[in-house]
């Protein structure tokens, strides 16, 4: 092998690795893009011949060749906190006033002021200056790891050249920030799918989510996502301040937003907000908000955390961004509990990001109370949520002849009669035959966090429940005595049908819990699924179960357990349980591995604010150690734990006598047992 082809490659890489920084992190192009592909085909015809001197670092290896088969989850060796939320003026003064208060009256106080980038958290590892894990924020103590995916990212050095920076050890570190796609992006990626008859996306913040758990790397690089990285976290090193911070992170490479400011007054933060907010809509890509830190990272230290939040830092969030346009006509939408929900049909108006035609109205009280009329200006806004609402009517340019909303007659599907309960505000359709309420309930039972039916999803329930193919949840899995019919269906071909009938199949070996989700009891969330789960043993033991004994689970409250007594007292449910049990679905939590330990078969009940460690985590290693948590305390509870501020529990476990752990000894007994 010629050396000049080791050199050849390396010069190219060098020169690929330049224009992607100019590109990506200065944002100065020097060459075209035709050019620039010109060098990366070069490189890549030059490896190809070479397999040998491929390195991990070079430009060609951003895409990998594998699928991610499942993302794992990654434990976060510095947990990543999130921000409380200010508002206004008086809730920045007050944040100020806390940091002041918590430090010696000595110290002066410097703020950075960053943009608050609206897309999805992720951390980055380097080892030796290569990259080596990426992973989502998560819940903040565990992520899942999104390497490939982040690796696509042009704006991602793979490498660092750490001699650059003699004056840290940098051996190990992370950086975090905010992975974004430019609004551009995000419009043209909406265009695609629209045309491709797929679910658009509602803003830039869920397309970079949903790219981000992507499994093939080839479609999250052509996406084009980016990151701005905000902070450089090592074990090894100490940093004076957020500026050195951010400054270091520039000059190692990466991607800084440059628009930070550092202020010396709460006065000065209050007016780069106020800019900041200005020129939201002169920006690439999407903010929501500012987030103020503290500058100097010795006060960040002594000002420390509370809960998941720093004492150092907070949000200060954007007023929810506003439009005006004209309501043609409100539709009722029934929902799978039956429930009609007006939604208001708009002309299309660009808001935050999207195109908006259709906003919720919530429901027919809130139309009286705001007396809003069809052929009306209305204001919508976007908030926190992906829906947008309906704010108020402009009085000024009603319409003369306009006519006050009048609630629905009649269920706008199925024509049968509608009902009130009391102390609700939705009319419900009362036919449980309701088309509607058929397709939103095997909607339902098909999306991801349930029975998870890749390709299943509303179009097909729609032509399905129309053409009569499925009405109950069963009839989905005699689908496949019926290929030959439905490959006879306009638009879906054998393969198609292959495919869906493939992930039928595999829905079966969804956990009970995840079968339990499906079935939508009202109430039953996925999480009191899962509760509900870890404690019965099988779906027997939940019909045969009173209600007492479902509502002591730890967080199942009295209008869960009420409802799920209901659903089974239907005869209808009991039999459509038996045909689903036979068609394989799993009705029967997987067998815990018993744990032998001081906890195993011991009732706790957690009451008060424990300082170490949340309800949910305790709750979580007493389960682990084979031990149930409940809500009440009776005389069948072991231990009550009990942390700041016990209220009544701790008074009923005293006059019953049982067993008052403090946290200490609670943490003790955990620690001896695991
Ligand atoms: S600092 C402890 N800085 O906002 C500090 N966060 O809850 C934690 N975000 O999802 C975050 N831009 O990823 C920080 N300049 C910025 C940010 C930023 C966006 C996101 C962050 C997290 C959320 C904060």
């Amino acid at each position: 092998m010629s050396v000049s082809v080791e050199k050849k490659i390396e010069e190219l890489r060098n020169q690929i690795l330049k224009h992607d920084y100019n590109y990506y992190v200065l944002a100065e192009p020097v060459i075209s893009d035709e050019n620039y592909d010109r060098l990366v085909k070069e490189l890549e015809k030059l490896e190809t011949e070479n397999p040998h001197l491929i390195t991990p670092d070079s430009p060609t290896q951003r895409v990998g060749k594998d699928l991610t088969k499942e993302f794992n989850p990654v434990k976060h060796k510095i947990p990543m906190l999130s921000l409380a939320n200010s508002y206004d003026e008086q809730d920045l003064i007050d944040f100020d006033r806390r940091v002041k208060e918590s430090l010696p009256e000595s110290e002066k106080v410097e703020y950075v002021v960053e943009l608050k980038i609206d897309g999805a958290s992720v951390s980055i590892n380097y080892v030796d200056g290569f990259l080596k894990t990426a992973a989502t924020r998560g819940d903040g103590t565990v992520g899942e790891e999104v390497t490939n995916n982040i690796k696509t990212i042009r704006a991602v050095p793979l490498k660092i050249d750490l001699s650059k920076e003699k004056k840290y050890n940098l051996k190990n570190f992370e950086v975090r920030g905010e992975v974004y796609m430019r609004i551009s992006d995000f419009d043209k990626l909406n265009e695609e799918r629209e045309v491709n008859g797929e679910k658009l996306f509602a803003n830039p913040r869920n397309s970079t989510a949903g790219t981000l758990k992507l499994q093939d790397p080839k479609i999250v690089s052509a996406r084009k996502l980016n990151v701005f990285l905000y902070s450089l976290i090592s074990v090894d090193e100490e940093f004076e301040s957020q500026e050195e911070n951010l400054k270091l992170l520039s000059k190692l490479g990466f991607t800084v937003n440059p628009k930070f400011k550092v202020c010396k007054s709460i006065e000065e933060v209050l007016k780069v907000c106020y800019k900041f907010e200005e020129i939201r809509d002169t920006l690439e890509y999407e903010i929501d908000g500012a987030v103020i830190k503290v500058n100097s990272m010795r006060q960040q230290k002594l000002l420390g955390s509370i809960a998941k939040s720093p004492r150092w830092a907070v949000a200060y969030k954007f007023k929810a961004k506003q439009a005006f346009t004209k309501l043609n006509e409100i539709t009722w939408q029934v929902g799978r509990t039956g429930a009609i929900t007006p939604v208001a049909e708009l002309d299309p108006v660009k808001l935050a990001g999207s195109t908006i035609s259709r906003a919720t109205l919530h429901n027919f009280d809130e139309i009286q109370r705001k007396d809003i009329r069809v052929g009306d200006t209305v204001v919508i806004e976007k908030g926190g949520d992906v829906i947008p609402k309906v704010v108020s009517v402009v009085l000024s340019e009603r319409p003369k002849k306009s006519q006050p909303t009048l609630p629905p007659e009649k269920c706008p599907v199925c024509s049968s009669k509608l009902f009130k309960p009391e102390n609700e505000v939705a009319f419900y359709c009362e036919n449980p035959e309701c088309s509607a309420q058929i397709k939103g309930r095997l909607i339902h039972f098909a999306s991801r966090g349930a029975m998870d039916i890749e390709g299943l999803g509303d179009a097909l329930i729609d032509l399905f429940v129309d053409k009569e193919f499925i009405t109950h949840f069963s009839d989905i899995y005699k689908l496949k005595d019926k290929r030959s019919d439905l490959i006879q269906i306009d638009r879906l071909g054998e393969k198609s049908i292959d495919n869906l009938l493939k992930s039928i199949e595999k829905s079966k070996s969804q956990p009970f819990s995840k079968v339990l989700f499906a079935l939508g009891i009202r109430y039953v969330g996925a999480g009191a699924a899962q509760k509900i789960t870890d404690h019965f043993n099988s779906i027997d033991d939940i019909i045969a179960a009173g209600e007492e004994e479902i509502s002591a689970i730890y967080e199942i409250g009295p209008s869960i357990s009420k409802s799920i007594k209901q659903f089974f007292s239907n005869k209808n449910n009991i039999k459509l349980i038996e045909e689903l049990r036979k068609s394989g679905l799993t009705f029967t939590s997987e067998k815990k591995e018993i744990v032998q330990s001081a906890l195993t078969g011991k009732t706790f009940v957690l009451t008060g604010t424990l300082s170490s460690l949340s309800r949910d985590e305790a709750g979580a290693r007493i389960t682990a150690l084979g031990g149930k948590v409940t809500s009440s305390v009776s005389k069948n509870t072991d231990f009550v734990v009990a942390g700041e501020k016990a209220g009544s529990k701790l008074t009923k476990a005293e006059s019953l006598n049982v067993m008052v752990l403090d946290e200490n000894t609670f943490l003790k007994m955990l620690e001896e047992n695991e």
